[in-house]
């Protein structure tokens, strides 16, 4: 049987065998195997590597913050950070739809990546966290597009890079062991799953910056107390959700009329199916409590009990 400590050492000659002296790019999410590949590249080429973060300000909170902060102060890496958000907000202004926001989302991602790349010119390789169980589905592996944000199609053909998939022979949960060993902290290594298009697909209806403050705070709450109850390993994906709905309620001697949040918790293995977590009735008081309390515009908490299939784990 192979141990990771043999399997690091000789990915990282082959690194170097495959790059030499030339120049590696590497699109750096915040997910797991971006993560992990970019950290043994690194390990392989130091400075050949420089890492771009573009940032569709979608995430969650301090998500970019850390990001920036692992690759650049732990880990001595080249990171151009690309604070993108009023792009995204502006392409996605007034969109509705679901698949028309990850479309909006997948594009401008490329475009953005694709010019920071036209700025630093001088680039052989482009890093990807492709895993063992992408390479089977998709039969040749290595088409270039930028899988942590999939459905998102390929750089134009005038900037063909090689690929260096430092990973493809890795199953998830080898990655993670991967990145431990690589001294990536745990945070990343143990991250929930999290979609390319990020919380735009979280918040229903229109996506403004206003319902992001909100949302980002709600989620921070919802994950706050799910790790406080030890409840975070063994759920798959715990989150919030803001449907583009206001209930009224009451507060003093005084009607609301403010958002309804909804928290999302399921038990998945590899979210094809899923059934939705038995949280603890006093863990989801903490949660709803926190939730009208501290964010402002909250009047009203709501638990999803829906399994996959029927549901989905996302609500678009
Ligand atoms: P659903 O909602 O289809 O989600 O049950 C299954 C898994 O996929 C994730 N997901 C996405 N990941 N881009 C991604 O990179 C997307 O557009 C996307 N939509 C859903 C979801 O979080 C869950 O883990």
């Amino acid at each position: 049987s192979w141990n990771m400590g043999s399997f690091l050492e000789e990915a990282i000659a082959d690194i170097k065998r495959q790059v030499g002296d030339r120049h590696v790019l590497c699109a750096l999410s915040g997910g797991v195997d971006s993560s992990v590949a970019a950290v043994l590249v690194h390990r392989a080429v130091g400075d050949k590597l420089t890492c771009v973060f573009v940032d569709h300000g979608l995430l969650r909170k301090n998500e970019a913050a850390q990001v920036v902060h692992t690759f650049r102060n732990l880990f001595n890496i080249k990171l151009i950070h690309v604070d993108a958000s009023e792009r995204f907000l502006g392409k996605l202004k007034g969109v509705t739809d679901p698949e028309e926001k990850r479309k909006i989302i997948g594009a401008e991602f490329i475009r953005v990546f694709e010019e920071e790349a036209r700025k630093l010119g001088d680039i052989d390789f482009l890093v990807q966290g492709t895993l063992y169980p992408d390479v089977v589905e998709s039969g040749t592996g290595t088409a270039a597009v930028i899988k942590s944000h999939h459905n998102v199609g390929g750089l134009p053909e005038d900037m063909k890079f090689e690929l260096v998939e430092p990973l493809r022979w890795l199953f998830k949960d080898e990655v993670r062991r991967l990145g431990e060993q690589l001294g990536l902290p745990e945070e990343i290594v143990w991250r929930q799953p999290f979609p390319g298009p990020g919380l735009a697909v979280r918040i229903l209806g229109e996506v403004t910056r206003h319902k992001l403050d909100i949302l980002r705070d709600a989620d921070f709450i919802v994950t706050d107390e799910i790790k406080k109850a030890g409840l975070d390993k063994e759920i798959w994906q715990y989150f919030a959700v803001l449907p583009d709905m206001r209930t009224v309620g009451v507060m003093g001697d005084g009607r609301t009329y403010a958002y309804a949040v909804v928290v999302r918790a399921v038990y998945s293995h590899d979210g094809m199916t899923a059934d939705w977590a038995r949280i603890p009735y006093e863990v989801l008081e903490k949660i709803s409590v926190r939730l009208v309390n501290q964010v402002q515009e909250v009047n009203r908490v709501v638990y999803d009990i829906t399994s996959k299939p029927p549901g989905t784990i996302e609500w678009e």
